[in-house]
């Protein structure tokens, strides 16, 4: 029997083909799309796929595809690395340093730790490559079985399928509808997705295929006996046809009883009639085979089965002959049905002792990892040394490969054979944080409870409550605390353990307060900061403290600095230090700290720490008046928090608004406000101090000033609450001018007063102008000199948006006092300046103003750095470095070809036309127009 020819080719499936085609069509147009092939094992999904294969090939599509494996789980990022290693081999010397991110997750499990990035930027990296893959040519990227993919592949997928539509993409993707894991789940959800469900075969078709496995025509009661035996799925169908074809009977009145003793388990007799057909090592061999998925190494399976290499080879191809194998080489089943149909008889003891086996086998041929380990998470658990050792080791590579969600599978599995391992179970709880699971708190709180050592007890309490209070659980965590330093752990410990345990009671007062505040700014009053615990303290006390000045502040962030060489400090102290920068306007120093941040972030695979870090430095973008690097930065953020889901999104959301709100798109701006943040009460949290002001600035802008003045009122009441009387952010301008164009001129100057006062304290040009600015449009009349002193005290300063602001409205206040002269210069300035923040809201204003004054504003500036492309300044800035050509393409994923065009457009906006003379026009950036 010719076993490995299909019966027939593919029938019925003209509109799914058509849809699949439409979406490679659309490739090649350049608007990416994403299709599911969705349904139940054996309806065809991958035959639809391999006809997409075809059809891409016509197309002149370039096809990538790439299959997820049962067994393969472990190996995080395996189902892309399949999917773009041999892509990225065909790619010039160009490509080939993807970046140190990429190259550590395709490149081998053996490379050790890595670069400096975490999983937000390997996923990024592995998007960029795959871009530059798609800008060189269409390409169909074909996942099949998808239900199976590593957790760290689908991030990669959702990420890649949100972003496909400008990419020359079309991704498809086949999954089994019911048992998509909560990832694919989401993936499922994503919003362009089409999805194709291919539906089962019809009578008429049942009867073709009846004919192809009979070789005769069958009458209509035989097939519809048929059909309602398998319900007209391709598969059982064939398989039956299959089996009717192996045990010939007279007529189609007698093949119908043998429909009924076939039907409903179909596949799982064919086969067991086609193993009772085969010699005793084929048998052997596939269920061994089987062991180790739908395909295996000849070899493997040959020493799971105890059969010599040349045996094992004859064994295949007998399997094939029989069509349940569908290749020798490597062994691959026909169908995952058939593999588990083989395996059907073997009792679970008997297959668990198998998968051990297998897992020996393939580590004994130093197998990737991640696929000894899933033979061990498709054993029972057990508690067994080596098991968990192994376990252990994938997990820790998985972590180095930044997917902490593996490495959560992978430990789970091993402590459910090994329940009272408390080190296994830290770990676990560890991963499970890293991977921003909820579950991590719950566990590490039950590895506490287990704890009685006073010592260990407060370093588990620390972590905890470090970790919860980033979670903004700070009244939880402060219960934890207390109770850590009841049981008296040391001094360096109960030092920290205090530290963190005042940040807790100030950001979340309640009863059972300890004055933890009071008692650590006694302690660290007389401290020198010689142990690491001391400066942990120290650290912590600084960052707590409600400074009263800019200059306090960012003293304070040089002890966190001194402390975190340590290792000891929380991330969120890290990243509070950046924020206390940035308040204290020591934005370059913010974003030198924040690079630390990121480089640090490498190994640990932190997606939550990432995307914070990136928040911050977005905000840092926008003060500085970089409104397109922000809104890049800060849209990297927002979908990585949304594909989190823990809620950051919000924070991150806001964030996004402000900038969008600058940047003059209020509709973009509300749109998004209203999709991660839809109004209703906001807890009072200082992270979430973001979404009031997003909101207010959001309503004003829309002329909702009501709404605006009571939001800004409200978080001002709320800094006030924790001390904080600073003038960042500057809400009581805002506010005074909004209530000044409502009639509430009292409340207004009052408010503006306050904010002057307040930032002559705190100190710093920024701050001091935008007061001013805020004194001087609430005055009445309205303070030229006031306004004149604002633009002055920006002018110079890092604050460039403010600095375009302040000039825009002395323009216009001059304007409107009949100096219609005076008021052009500011007004121009202005103008230039802000376009070149990316306000286009402002310049715009601005532009009006000019012509109301009587001038005939030029076109907006566009030589200098401003004029230039994103992707121009960046080549530009790598070039300003001194790296080569060849060196730019690799790290940005382009060609060569490509970095020569920017370069020559950036020369000429520079009016530059050597590389040495680029760093001296790109360091004009910061400064104001000429
Ligand atoms: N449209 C079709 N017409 C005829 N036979 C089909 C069709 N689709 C699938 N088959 C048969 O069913 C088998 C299983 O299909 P497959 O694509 O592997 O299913 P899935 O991937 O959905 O589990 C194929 O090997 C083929 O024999
Ligand atoms: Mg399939």
């Amino acid at each position: 029997m010719a076993g490995e020819e299909p019966i027939v080719g593919l029938l019925e499936r003209e509109a799914e083909r058509g849809e699949l085609r439409a979406a490679l069509v659309a490739a090649v147009r350049g608007s990416g799309a994403v299709v599911l092939v969705e349904g139940p094992p054996g309806i065809g999904k991958t035959w639809l796929l391999e006809d997409a294969a075809v059809a891409a090939a016509r197309l002149s599509v370039v096809v990538s595809g790439a299959r997820a494996h049962e067994l393969e789980q472990g190996v995080p990022y395996g189902v892309v690395r399949s999917l773009l290693d041999p892509a990225v081999e065909g790619l010039d010397a160009a490509l080939e340093g993807a970046g140190a991110a990429v190259a550590r997750v395709l490149g081998d499990a053996a490379g050790g730790p890595g670069g400096a990035e975490d999983t937000g930027a390997v996923v990024h990296g592995l998007y960029a490559l795959t871009a530059a893959l798609a800008a060189r040519a269409p390409r169909a990227l074909l996942v099949d079985d998808a239900h199976w993919a590593d957790a760290a592949s689908v991030r990669f997928l959702l990420y890649l399928s949100r972003r496909v539509e400008a990419l020359s993409i079309a991704l498809i993707v086949g999954v089994r509808g019911g048992e998509a894991p909560e990832l694919v789940a989401r993936l499922l959800d994503a919003a362009p997705v089409r999805r194709v469900r291919p539906p089962a075969l019809s009578a008429e078709a049942v009867g073709v295929v009846l004919r192809g496995g009979l070789g005769r025509e069958v009458g209509a009661a035989l097939r519809d006996a048929c059909l309602s035996a398998t319900g007209g799925t391709p598969l059982l169908v064939v398989e039956l046809a299959r089996a009717l074809a192996a045990a010939p009977a007279a007529d189609d009145a007698a093949t119908a009883l043998q429909v009924g003793r076939l039907a409903p388990e179909a596949v799982t007799r064919s086969v067991t009639l086609r193993l009772a057909a085969v010699s005793e090592a084929a048998r052997r061999l596939a269920r061994a085979t089987a062991i180790f998925g739908e395909k295996a190494r000849l070899g493997d399976a040959a020493a799971l089965a105890g059969l010599r290499e040349d045996d094992a080879a004859a064994a295949a191809g007998e399997l094939a002959a029989v069509a349940l194998l569908a290749d020798a080489v490597p062994l691959a089943w026909r169908h995952d049905l058939l593999r588990v149909a083989a395996l059907a008889g073997v009792p679970a003891a008997e297959r668990t002792a198998l998968h051990l086996r297998a897992a020996r086998v393939l580590d004994a041929r130093a197998a990737d990892i991640g696929l000894v380990a899933a033979q061990l998470l498709a054993a029972e658990a057990n508690g067994d040394e080596w098991t968990t050792r192994v376990l252990r080791r994938a997990a820790a590579d998985a972590r180095r490969r930044s997917a902490p969600d593996v490495a959560a599978t992978l430990l789970r599995h091993a402590l459910a054979g090994r329940c009272a391992d408390a080190g296994l179970r830290l770990d676990l709880a560890r991963a499970e944080v890293a991977a921003g699971e909820p579950a991590g708190a719950v566990r590490m709180r039950e590895v506490l409870r287990g704890e009685a050592e006073p010592v260990a007890r407060a370093r588990l309490a620390l972590e905890l409550g470090e970790a919860l209070a980033s979670a903004q659980e700070h009244r939880e965590a402060a219960a934890i605390l207390r109770d850590a330093l009841r049981g008296e752990p040391g001094e360096e410990l109960a030092l920290q353990v205090l530290a963190m345990l005042a940040v807790c009671e100030r950001y979340a007062p309640g009863p059972g307060d300890s004055d933890a505040q009071g008692r650590l700014a006694a302690t660290v009053a007389g401290l020198a900061g010689a142990t690491p615990g001391e400066r942990y303290a120290m650290a912590i006390d600084a960052l707590n403290r409600p400074h009263a000045t800019a200059a306090e502040l960012a003293a304070a962030a040089r002890v966190v600095q001194r402390a975190a060489p340590d290792g000891l400090l929380p991330r969120a102290a890290l990243g509070g230090t950046a924020v206390n920068l940035i308040n204290a306007y020591e934005l370059d120093e913010a974003e030198a700290w924040l690079a630390r941040i990121f480089e640090e972030l490498g190994e640990l695979g932190l997606p939550v720490a990432w995307t914070q870090a990136s928040n911050i430095l977005g905000m840092c973008l926008r003060l500085r008046g970089d409104l397109q690097a922000a809104e890049r930065r800060l849209r990297e953020a927002y979908a990585a928090a949304v594909e989190m889901q823990l809620g950051f999104d919000r924070i991150v959301g806001a964030e996004l608004a402000l900038v969008l709100v600058e940047a003059g798109r209020v509709g973009e701006a509300a749109v998004l406000l209203a999709t991660c943040d839809p109004p209703g009460p906001v807890p009072e949290r200082m992270l979430d101090n973001v979404r009031l002001l997003a909101r207010a600035r959001v309503a004003e802008a829309e002329h909702r000033d009501e709404k605006a003045v009571s939001g800004l009122l409200e978080l001002g009441r709320r800094l006030r609450g924790w001390g904080l009387e600073r003038p960042v952010p500057p809400w009581r301008s805002r506010a005074a001018r909004l209530l000044a164009t409502r009639g509430d001129g009292d409340h207004a100057r009052r408010l503006a007063a306050e904010e002057l006062a307040a930032a002559r304290l705190w100190g710093g040009r920024e701050v001091l102008g935008i007061a001013l600015r805020g004194t001087g449009l609430v005055a009445e009349p309205v303070d030229l000199a006031a306004l004149e002193a604002s633009v002055d005290a920006l002018d110079g300063g890092l604050a460039r948006l403010e600095h375009a602001r302040s000039l825009v409205e002395l323009g216009a206040a001059r304007r409107r006092g009949r100096e219609r002269s005076a008021a052009r210069e500011p007004l121009e300035r202005g103008m230039e300046l802000a376009h070149r923040c990316g306000a286009a809201g402002l310049a715009e204003h601005a532009r009006t103003e000019l012509r109301a004054a009587g001038a005939r504003p030029r076109r907006l500036v566009r030589t200098g750095t401003d004029a230039l492309t994103p992707s121009e300044r960046r080549v530009a800035e790598l070039a300003a470095e001194g790296r080569t050509n060849r060196q730019i393409a690799a790290a940005l994923y382009v060609t060569v070809a490509t970095v020569e065009t920017h370069l020559r457009h950036a020369f000429q906006k520079l009016g530059v036309n050597a590389r040495t003379q680029l760093r001296g026009a790109l360091a004009e950036k910061i400064t104001g127009a000429p």
